[in-house]
């Protein structure tokens, strides 16, 4: 059984638009913003993560947590660390943000860019600082062909407001390389 599904199992509430899984050439255009020596926190991530893997692999220290750990983002934060990074659950962003800005720290975390369509969201960050990593490629999760840009709503981590980021494909069909997590949840089906 997989943590998902025990964690359904227990009734924890559960939305499965949140269960979205990074692929590793999404986790990559970040890398280069990540100051030396930094400690980051990856608040939604298992082991499995694809930000923790290439992170670690990068030679960062990572701290990861998630709720299907007993780690609830709303409740838990690691006493030493110096930049946060993930793909939160879309279903919680503005919650999420709102919690985000108050730790005060550095971060960088994938949204949707049509959220800033929204009248709420543009009314969140009326009186915030927002920076924009945006990639120029609709980056696929699951293989099928992207609708919408996924890209990197930034704070502290950017030399300026607004970069875009060249990538080589968009991962899906014949380029799509799946993160581990979702294979994990495949697997487990
Ligand atoms: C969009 S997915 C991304 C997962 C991973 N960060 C990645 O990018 O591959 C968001 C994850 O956050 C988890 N999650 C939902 N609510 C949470 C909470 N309150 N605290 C920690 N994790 C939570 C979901 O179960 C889901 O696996």
């Amino acid at each position: 059984m997989s943590k998902m599904d025990s964690w359904l199992k227990k009734g924890i509430q559960f939305n499965v638009k949140d269960e979205y899984y990074t692929p590793r050439i999404l986790v990559e255009p970040i890398l280069k913003y990540i100051k030396k020596d930094s400690i980051i926190w990856c608040p939604f991530d298992t082991e499995e993560s694809e930000f923790v893997k290439c992170f670690k692999e990068n030679g960062f220290k990572v701290i990861h947590s998630h709720i299907w750990n007993g780690k609830d983002f709303f409740e838990y934060e690691p006493e030493q660390y110096d930049v946060i990074i993930s793909n939160p659950p879309f279903s919680l962003k503005l919650k999420v943000l709102d919690r985000l800005y108050k730790f005060n720290k550095p971060f960088a975390v994938i949204l949707g860019l049509p959220i800033l369509n929204y009248q709420e969201v543009g009314n969140f960050f009326l009186d915030k600082e927002l920076q924009l990593l945006i990639v120029d490629k609709k980056i696929s999760f699951d293989g099928n062909t992207a609708s919408f840009n996924n890209s990197y709503f930034c704070y502290k981590m950017l030399p300026k407001d607004i970069v875009f980021t060249h990538l080589t494909h968009n991962n899906s069909n014949k380029n799509f390389i799946a993160s581990d997590m979702y294979k994990n949840q495949m697997k487990n089906k």
